[in-house]
């Protein structure tokens, strides 16, 4: 295998630099003096008459009739947002701007939120949803633990753009424990052939309806099971191949929940694979391996592991991956690929 760079520095890479969109918080800290509480009663003002219009250039009317389309919708949101509002989402429910959506369920869950039928502890992923997916209202579906846990759009186009740069002829991509797709689609957007494999059946069901909302199903297979089980084989590859099946395999695996170590991720103890018996495992069906893992992942881990299976402590590479700000280093994915 091919020696490849070492860590990269914070500086915001190539493949973070793109931005769903340049929304700025207001500040809001500081000592409330005379002059900043005149400023905010004015611009309460401001947005009272921003929702009266809002309300008046849109026929809303009060039973609710009249709906924006997605797009207008989502706009008007943002505006509000920049205009001052904490959540431009709770600014368009005050001016009575909903967006109906058909409603999902799947093993007896809910999987189409509204922010009332959302269960209370992810509440506040609410407002992050159109980072999740832009076509969230298109009729997104999510379960409760999925709207912790899916890479949000424009991190997952960057991951996806990076990888297509390695190898564009790659035509066969694996997104081993998919989730609820957020990987899966921008895969399916680039690469011919995405096969998605999740233990979990009601994540599955959403990969493949999500595929569905940014209209790439037909790119898609996917394979409900343990991972730990199916590498021990090679029966359930869907196609004809000599050596190994895959061009890549990407996977985000799970990082034990949200209360996660920020300090210092242990991947030998990763549940339910640790990141030896992963690589072992991955490497027998490809010999280039992307995993997003938590920014803390224990460095000496990493090169121990590169060792035990790749002969190589130094045979991977470590991308940085940030926000939609490009400011904020979300994650890591760590790359072993013969092709960088
Ligand atoms: C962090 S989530 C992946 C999120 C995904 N990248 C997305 O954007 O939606 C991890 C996933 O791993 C799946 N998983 C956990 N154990 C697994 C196993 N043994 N085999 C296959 N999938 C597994 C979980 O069901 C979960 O959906």
């Amino acid at each position: 295998m091919k020696k490849i760079e070492d860590v990269q520095s914070d500086t915001p890479s190539e493949t973070s630099s793109k931005t769903a969109s340049n929304i700025t918080k207001p500040e809001t800290s500081g000592k409330i003096t005379k002059k900043k509480k005149k400023n905010r009663n004015q611009k309460k003002r401001q947005l009272r008459k921003l929702k009266k219009q809002l309300i008046e250039n849109h026929n809303i009317d009060s039973s609710g009739d009249e709906y924006y389309s997605t797009h207008e919708w989502f706009e008007e949101e943002k505006a509000l947002y920049n205009e001052g509002y904490d959540d431009g989402y709770q600014a368009g429910l005050d001016a009575g701007l909903y967006e109906r959506r058909d409603i999902v369920y799947y093993n007896d869950e809910l999987l189409t939120h509204d922010y009332d039928s959302l269960p209370s502890n992810v509440k506040k992923f609410w407002s992050r949803r159109y980072d999740l997916f832009s076509r969230f209202d298109d009729g997104i579906c999510l379960n409760e633990v999925l709207w912790y846990s899916v890479t949000p759009e424009v991190t997952a186009e960057n991951i996806a753009d990076y990888l297509y740069k390695l190898n564009p002829d790659a035509k066969n991509i694996l997104d081993l424990c998919c989730g609820g797709g957020g990987n899966t689609i921008q895969f399916a957007l680039k690469f011919e052939n995405v096969m998605a494999i999740d233990i979990n059946s009601t994540h599955l069901h959403c990969t493949r309806h999500n595929c569905e909302v940014y209209e790439v199903g037909d790119k898609l297979l996917t394979l409900q099971g343990d991972w730990n089980q199916l590498a021990k084989n090679f029966k359930w590859v869907p196609f004809e191949y000599e050596t190994k099946p895959f061009d890549f395999i990407f996977c985000s695996p799970p990082w034990g929940g949200t209360d996660y170590d920020r300090s210092s991720f242990d991947v030998y103890d990763m549940e339910p694979f640790s990141l030896p018996d992963l690589l072992h495992q991955c490497y027998k069906f490809s010999n280039n391996i992307a995993l997003y893992l938590p920014k803390s992942s224990n460095i000496g881990q990493l090169n121990s592991a590169s060792e035990e299976v790749f002969g190589d402590a130094d045979t991977y590479r470590i991308e940085n991956i940030y926000d939609k700000t490009g400011k904020r280093i979300l994650a890591i994915m760590v790359v072993w690929a013969n092709l960088v």
